[in-house]
């Protein structure tokens, strides 16, 4: 019998700097509470088995032949089978060697609700094959990894924020991520708030494509940014007042997309010196200014989530509300005097089913430290 190792890896909420992170802007999410919890016995070869508890499916993989995509009987691996997959190819890509392990894992984040259960997984496995193997590597280079892993492997172009909080989330705080210099610091959050989550109970199926065409658009946005000033390597180098000026060179679906982007890596900055002057409330609006511009400009949203944040919006201990993550779907982020946090988990649930049918689930979550070793 191996060694026995447990991993926790939270999923995380982002509360500002949404859609920005393949555009080098600045992200600010939080690790919470909510997590995978995965036990593994080592192995003395290459085999790695998982069972994913959740679904009641488990997988067997060689992880000497990890290219195709294949289990180690020849057949393709379950999507939810390349995370760990794709994490074991990314850190041999970086000459990092994984063991082998029977591993079995729950969850207790809602999958595909925009809390970041795919990252948690592969910072898990991450973090598994690091205590496993020993190797030395800082916790934002095993995020690369990890984000490595979702793009190249599992096929999603996505930026580094998600696999970077599940790694470094700090209890209590907010963790502001510059994504151009990488550097990074945990931001306290404002005191006598909770942040509570609301799952709208809505997934949308294209979510993939509507976001990389996204990423698309905004590239051709540089692009053209580009002819006027050859010095520009991202949106996070243009400003509003030159969006606009752009404007009429641009289609209507790219300069709106575009637009969204520069004024939220604004709305940040701003957002980062009102919690350093402990203004809540302008932090608050500037959620809420987020989330308009993620239904009006990026167009991101869906009716389910705009009723979600519409509702919090006319209760009175509600700082901010907005979508959280890609969008399209998925859960809102509401900063909430702590006080009233049980109230308004009520208010919300009532309001919302009452309008549409559904039942969301709302929970109140802490900003929690990142993925570790029990
Ligand atoms: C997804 C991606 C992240 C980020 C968010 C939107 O969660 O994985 O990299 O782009 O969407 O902010």
């Amino acid at each position: 019998m191996g060694n026995k190792i447990r991993v926790i890896s939270p999923g995380r909420v982002n509360l500002l700097g949404e859609h920005v992170d393949k555009n080098e802007g600045k992200v600010l999410p939080a690790a919470i509470d909510r997590a995978i919890n995965l036990s593994a016995e080592t192995r003395s070869d290459s085999i790695l088995k998982v069972k994913a508890l959740d679904l009641g499916e488990s997988v067997e993989i060689d992880l000497t032949h990890l290219d195709k995509k294949l289990d180690s009987m020849g057949n393709p691996l379950p999507s939810w089978a390349h995370y760990p997959a794709g994490v074991a190819w990314s850190l041999q890509s970086g000459g990092f060697a994984v063991k082998g392990a029977e591993v079995e894992f729950t969850s207790d984040i809602p999958m595909g609700a925009g809390l970041s259960s795919s990252a948690a997984v592969e910072v898990a496995f991450a973090v598994l094959w690091q205590a496993m193997s020993g190797w030395p590597m800082d916790r934002l280079t095993l995020s690369q990894f990890c984000q490595k892993a979702e793009v190249e492997y599992a096929g999603v172009n996505c930026g580094l924020m998600d696999q970077f909080a599940c790694a470094n989330g700090v209890d209590g705080h907010a963790v502001l991520l510059d994504t151009r210099s990488l550097e990074f610091k945990p931001v306290p959050l404002p005191k006598n708030t909770a942040l509570v989550i609301a799952d709208s109970a809505v997934r949308r199926s294209l979510q993939t494509s509507a976001y990389n065409d996204r990423v698309i658009d905004c590239q051709i946005a540089v692009a053209a940014a580009q002819k006027r000033n050859p010095s520009v390597h991202s949106l996070r180098d243009v400003s509003v007042a030159e969006m606009e000026a752009m404007k009429s060179q641009l289609s209507d679906g790219v300069y709106r997309h575009a637009r969204h982007v520069v004024g939220e890596i604004e709305r940040v900055d701003l957002a980062i010196r009102c919690l350093e002057l402990g203004d809540s409330i302008t932090f608050g609006k500037i959620m809420f200014d987020t989330h308009a511009s993620l239904r009006d400009l990026y167009e991101v949203s869906c009716p389910e989530l705009d009723i979600l944040v519409e509702i919090a919006s006319g209760f009175s201990g509600c700082i901010g509300a907005r979508l959280t993550g890609a969008g399209f779907g998925g859960c809102t982020v509401n900063m909430v005097e702590q006080s009233k946090a049980d109230e308004f988990v009520q208010y919300l649930t009532d309001n919302y089913l009452q309008k549409t049918s559904l039942k969301a689930s709302v929970f109140i979550t802490h900003a929690s430290r990142g993925a570790y070793v029990e």
